[in-house]
């Protein structure tokens, strides 16, 4: 079945976070959790100790494969997502990238210069990110239609923000000092990226990707005009970009705190925006119209909560949403290496049981 029947088919668990993007109507509101295959899970700290790193175990389709189904054994998500990491593409540019337990990615060679920027070129996703993409292709016949399967970038900013500086650092004072000091070649560098990441999406739908998220982790992080020109222009490009494709898949895009740019990121043509927990679903909505789906937006926190008040703050995000197509739960950001696993379950458990339409239970 390809992606077009598979939408046109009553919806279920195969099929609603497909429908959902589409705005149709949905048997119940589809969830999936951002780094649903994580340290909260026993079972993936274990195949994570046996890859021996972060990174082996990223490069190894067999267990990229197994961690990204560890999830979808537990818990009835409605999508999986690719077992990888944004910062890929940077290590495959030759800035070698390593995790320091405890303080997140690294690289040994980050950006130092505008003479670093201008030695960059573009790759070809199938052969330095070929695990990437087998990893797609193994994960794709593991599920067997289970469910979708999401693939994902970085956004030409978000990556520019850890080329430079290098770790990190919410700061990343070194990618604004480049915007505001050399302008142009910051604009190169980000032009650069805008292909890669175009080129590297492409392969992952290629190898049987079936829906495509751009992580923006730090562009809401910029001065509002700033956000425009750096990063709202470079995302409206992969937009434009994978709209081309012979067969192309719906596109989310996730923009943490950038609230202040909802109604010009729909305007970029992508299918779905991802919410952060600050945001309004309603408001949202409201500014969007019917131009995309909203995917959100439940604060991570909250899975801190006893029982009683994660039910309660799962049905308000849904109230909040209200009813009608085109709304994906997901967590406004993701779920943290302290979670009970137990918790998670009865917020997806929960997502299923409240959000079906009332017009459709009968
Ligand atoms: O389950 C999934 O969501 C799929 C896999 C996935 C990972 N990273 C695995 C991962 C995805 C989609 C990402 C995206 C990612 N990576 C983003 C964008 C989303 C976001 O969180 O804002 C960013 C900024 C990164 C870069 C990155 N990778 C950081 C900053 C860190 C360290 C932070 C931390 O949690 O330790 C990582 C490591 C990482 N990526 C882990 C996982 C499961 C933890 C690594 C480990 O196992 O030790």
């Amino acid at each position: 079945m390809n992606d077009a029947q598979l939408i046109a088919a009553p919806s279920g668990r195969h099929n609603r976070y497909l429908r959902a993007l589409a705005r149709q109507p949905v048997d119940t509101t589809p969830v999936w959790i951002m780094r649903q295959a994580g340290r909260y899970l026993p079972e993936y700290r274990a195949t994570r100790a046996q890859a021996g790193s972060f990174m082996d175990l990223c490069q190894n389709p067999e267990l990229a494969t197994e961690v990204t189904m560890q999830p979808l054994r537990r818990f009835e998500l409605d999508a999986a997502i690719l077992f990888s990491d944004i910062l890929t593409i940077p290590d495959a540019l030759g800035l070698g990238l390593h995790f320091v337990e405890g303080e997140g990615p690294r690289f040994s060679s980050p950006l130092r210069s505008v003479a670093d920027i201008d030695r960059l070129g573009r790759i070809d996703p199938e052969q330095q990110l070929g695990y990437v993409m087998d990893a797609v292709r193994m994960i794709r016949r593991e599920l067997n239609g289970l469910v979708p399967l999401i693939g994902f970038s970085g956004s030409p900013w978000t990556l520019a923000c850890y080329m430079l500086g290098g770790r990190s650092d919410t700061g990343f004072k070194e990618a604004r000092q480049l915007a505001w000091n050399e302008p142009e070649a910051m604009h190169r560098l980000l032009s650069l990226l805008s292909d890669i990441v175009i080129d590297y999406l492409a392969a992952q739908r290629a190898a049987g990707a079936q829906s495509l998220m751009v992580f923006d982790t730090w562009g809401g992080t910029l001065p509002f005009a700033d956000y425009r020109e750096y990063s709202l222009r470079y995302l409206a490009q992969i937009v434009e970009g994978l709209r081309k494709l012979p067969e192309p898949a719906p596109v989310t895009l996730f923009s943490k705190g950038a609230q202040a740019h909802l109604s010009a990121m729909a305007d970029t043509g992508c299918q779905a925006l991802g919410l952060d927990w600050t945001a309004s679903l309603r408001e949202s909505r409201q500014l969007v119209g019917d131009r995309v789906a909203l995917q959100g937006n439940l604060d991570p926190n909250a899975l801190r909560a006893n029982p009683k008040a994660l039910r309660n703050m799962v049905a308000l995000t849904l109230a909040d949403y209200g009813s009608g197509p085109g709304h994906i739960f997901n967590l406004g950001h993701g779920i943290t290496p302290d979670i009970d696993p137990e918790q998670l379950k009865l917020v997806v458990d929960c997502v299923h049981e409240f959000g079906r339409e009332p017009t459709l239970l009968a």
